[in-house]
């Protein structure tokens, strides 16, 4: 395909009299455009870094204060405005029971129970719950020394295999019961779904769920 030949070129390629070499036009016109550019994009950057750096110290140093129930015991902290759940739980208080995988709400690794209902603790602010109930893994049998009837049936029924996910997959199997969401395997199953396992322990966690559902709906534990 052959390049369009400017009118204002000759057919030896030169400059036709009295036109301006349009190498020279060409090569200033960028040249100018290149300076303008730079100049226009030094501008916006300053400007851009200047509202980050403010947003970021904006954000940096502001801090909220939170009161929640965690596990029944009162917590009260002055936090970072950004800080999660699950980074209060692990990062301040040392509930380590509960884990992180994705940090991005798509594991259930994370998840923990708020006023008795499932939330993944990576996607909530820690001033979000302000004020609210929170279950942990920690937390299910409310200090009572022994198995929730939940633990026990995963351990029955070999519901966990690495076990990484496991702490999740039990807190959100009592707010699934709890949440009345539990009538059939296949409604459990639909119900769990947030709560990936890369072992595929399914059909254990499944059956464990079943087992320990009519002792799970009496109990008192999970903060419901
Ligand atoms: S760590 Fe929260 S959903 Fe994966
Ligand atoms: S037991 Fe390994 S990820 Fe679920």
């Amino acid at each position: 395909m052959g390049h369009h030949r400017d009118d204002e070129q000759n057919s030896a390629g030169k400059p036709k009299a009295g036109v301006t070499s349009p190498e020279v036009t060409r090569r200033g016109f960028l040249g100018g455009t290149a300076t303008a550019g730079a100049t226009a994009l030094a501008g916006i950057a300053s400007t851009a870094k200047e509202a980050m750096a403010q947003e970021m110290e904006a954000g940096g140093s502001e801090t909220v204060d939170v009161s929640l129930v965690i596990n029944g015991g009162p917590v009260e902290r002055s936090l970072d405005a950004r800080t999660t759940v699950l980074d209060l739980l692990r990062e301040e208080l040392d509930l380590t029971g509960t884990k992180v995988g994705c940090n991005h709400g798509q594991c259930g690794a994370c998840t923990v129970l708020m006023n008795g209902t499932r939330i993944n603790s990576c996607l909530t602010l820690a001033a979000m719950a302000d004020g609210a109930r929170i279950t942990t893994i920690e937390g299910v049998t409310e200090g009572k020394g022994e198995l929730h009837p939940m633990q026990a049936a995963f351990l029955e029924h070999d519901g966990f295999q690495c076990g990484y996910c496991t702490p999740g997959q039990i807190v959100s199997a009592i707010g699934c019961v709890k949440e009345g969401h539990a009538d059939s395997e296949a409604e459990i199953r639909e119900y769990m779904s947030g709560n990936l396992c890369r072992c595929g322990a399914y059909k254990g966690i499944t059956e464990a769920i079943l087992e320990a559902r009519d002792a799970t709906r009496s109990s008192d534990g999970g903060g419901a």
